[in-house]
């Protein structure tokens, strides 16, 4: 059969490693799929920069709206990052041309996934985005494919590897939150503007995502109270210890009598807790839901390989044939979400 021709737009920290991927497990994705998966064309901000691929065997596009709409290629992998912009116009261009669409960008399907869904499945073609949510945990598929026969009642976790990063730092080695941030920077695990991380957003955009996936309602990202962890300081982190807790940035979903809440915040954990034991750059979320009881999936939350390993799964469902509902049911059918009232964690 043709190969899979996939245009990969952005070359950053998962782009980069996206490409390493590619490279040496092509025999066995080969062989997994059916089909020979080639990057064919490609589009970055900085060409020359020092990424240790060769770039010199794809096609060169420097606007990657242009590589999107492309004729020449069956994938389009969004990597740049960004709710509107150019990637939103790159990827929109991509799905009106029947173009099937994989995705690492969480901002852009909190705020347009539905729209983007809807436009892939009027198209019949796909839209992957395991990749957006806790880097390379498979939670997309867990919550829209394997747990299909359950209805959930709660999802929470850690979704925000910088975060858990600097927390974990902070309390092992007692440096400040501005060092660890700037090492988690270093380490690739920041976004491009880090407030996004520690002002709780970027865990926002993911839960907004779990929600629409684990309730079937639509993605209501506005709808969640967000508290950051910018005001957390080592002595809250020495007083939360001689408690016997833990400070962890939390993400949670769940039915309440009043509709589904959704909330962001710093959260006091006991030591011997689970959520507790996670450090470092790992994500981890629990799974509520009547017929498995509880599952929780424990894995890395960010970095350029594991956050690629994702983006890996969802191309090889489309070299597979899969055309799947990006949300499990038709985006058409995703509930609106009866709004339980906001609550702020400051009294309000
Ligand atoms: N900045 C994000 C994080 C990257 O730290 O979790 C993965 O989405």
């Amino acid at each position: 059969s043709s190969p899979l021709r996939l245009g990969v737009a952005g070359l950053g920290t998962v782009g980069a490693a996206l490409l390493k991927i590619l490279d040496r497990q092509a025999a066995a994705l080969a062989a997994r799929t059916g089909r020979h998966i080639a990057v064919t064309a490609i589009s970055a901000q900085n060409r020359d920069k020092a990424r240790d691929v060769d770039l010199a065997r794809f096609a060169w596009f420097s606007d990657p709206v242009a590589l999107a709409g492309s004729p020449d290629i069956d994938v389009f992998v969004e990597l740049i990052g960004g709710a509107d912009g150019v990637a939103y116009a790159a990827v929109e261009t991509a799905l009106s041309n029947g173009t099937s669409v994989v995705t690492a960008n969480k901002a852009l399907i909190a705020k347009h996934g539905l729209h983007l869904a809807k436009l892939a499945e009027t198209k019949g073609v796909a839209l992957g985005f395991e990749a957006s949510v806790a880097g390379g945990i498979p939670i997309i598929k867990t919550l829209r494919d394997s747990l299909a026969g359950n209805r959930v009642s709660r999802v929470y976790g850690i979704l925000n590897g910088t975060c858990n990063y600097i927390l974990s730092r902070m309390e092992a080695e007692q440096i400040s939150f501005g060092e660890c941030l700037a090492a988690a920077q270093k380490l690739g695990y920041a976004e491009a503007d880090p407030s996004f991380d520690i002002g709780g957003y970027d865990t926002a955009h993911k839960l907004a995502i779990l929600t629409a996936l684990a309730f079937g309602t639509e993605i209501a990202p506005d709808a969640i109270a967000v508290e950051g962890i910018e005001k957390i300081t080592l002595a809250d982190i020495a007083a939360a210890s001689e408690l016997g807790y833990r400070i962890k940035l939390l993400g949670v979903a769940e039915r309440t009598q009043a509709g589904i809440e959704q909330r962001v915040h710093p959260t006091m954990v006991p030591r011997s807790s689970p959520i507790a034991q996670v450090m470092g750059v790992t994500n981890a979320v629990t799974i509520d839901a009547d017929a498995v009881q509880e599952l929780t999936l424990v894995g890395p939350g960010a970095g350029g390989a594991a956050t690629a390993s994702s983006v890996v799964s969802d191309i090889a469902d489309i070299a597979r044939g899969l055309r799947l509902p990006p949300f499990g049911v038709p985006a058409n059918a995703l509930a609106p979400l009866r709004r339980a009232a906001i609550q702020t964690h400051e009294g309000g």
